[in-house]
């Protein structure tokens, strides 16, 4: 399917798997809106989506916080003429043992990965039910499958996010809103290297470029197609 000249809102686009996918669906002829806390990078981000030829606008937000979440992609939507496309792929991944995790952090976590996910869907899917269709991709992790040492915010937040996914997919199908869960491993970015989760080596680690291919190709599928839940791996780490 073509997705040329639809409108794709990107939740932390100024960076990681979130830029990759912003330039791949733009470079498909997508117009781009693109959120995130750190001005700087949206700015630098929606200049390289300008020069692909689709229009494309940044708002400043952070995730933890409804009504800001909901005011930035309003105005998003407003700029861009509504939206077809959501991927919820903003998230934070601080790692540490549950006894020294401060709860301040623990519970920023949650609010960010968790609440964020929530706010930003609430947000659009009114402009997807009046469209008549959408689309929503929901970025949760292989964490959420799974919980594991050091991890036990990160993993709650996204074992939580996979659940409100398939609740969403449940509720909103029937307006012709394809929900998807996503459970990516590891992908070279700032969080899992920053976090020690790999070297992010080209040669064996995936790469923001192969997330970004996966999630424009799942997007193509004709509409009569919803992948749900899936998981993508480095072949030999
Ligand atoms: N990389 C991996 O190995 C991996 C694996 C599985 C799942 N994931 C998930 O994939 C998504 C993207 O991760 P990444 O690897 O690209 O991480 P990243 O390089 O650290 O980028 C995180 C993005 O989220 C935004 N963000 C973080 N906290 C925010 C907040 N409070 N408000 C608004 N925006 C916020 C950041 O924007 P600003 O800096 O501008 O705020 C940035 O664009 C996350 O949900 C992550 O959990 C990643």
């Amino acid at each position: 399917m073509k997705i040329q000249g639809k409108s794709a809102i990107i939740t932390g686009g100024g960076r990681g798997l979130g830029k990759a996918v912003a330039l791949i669906l733009a470079s498909e002829g997508v117009n781009i809106g693109i959120t995130g806390r750190n001005e700087e990078n949206l700015k630098m981000t929606v200049d390289e989506i300008q020069k692909l030829g689709v229009n494309a606008h940044y708002a400043v937000f952070s995730m933890d916080n409804e009504i800001q979440v909901k005011a930035g992609l309003d105005s998003l939507a407003q700029q861009l003429g509504g939206v077809d496309i959501l991927i919820n792929n903003a998230g934070i991944g601080d790692f540490g043992s549950i006894e020294e995790m401060p709860t301040e952090t623990w519970e920023q976590v949650i609010k960010t990965n968790l609440f964020g996910v929530y706010y930003a869907a609430k947000t659009v899917y009114p402009y997807m039910k009046e469209k008549g269709q959408g689309d929503i991709i929901n970025v949760a992790s292989t964490a959420g499958l799974k919980g594991g040492p050091n991890m036990s915010a990160y993993a709650a937040s996204k074992a939580a996010v996979i659940s409100l996914s398939q609740s969403m997919m449940a509720e909103w199908r029937k307006q012709n809103i394809r929900v998807i869960t996503l459970t990516p491993s590891t992908i070279a970015s700032d969080m899992s290297i920053q976090g020690g989760l790999t070297d992010g080596n080209p040669e064996k680690v995936l790469q923001p470029e192969d997330f970004a291919e996966w999630v424009r190709d799942i997007l193509k599928m004709n509409r009569r197609a919803m992948i749900a839940n899936g998981s993508i791996f480095s072949t030999n780490p």
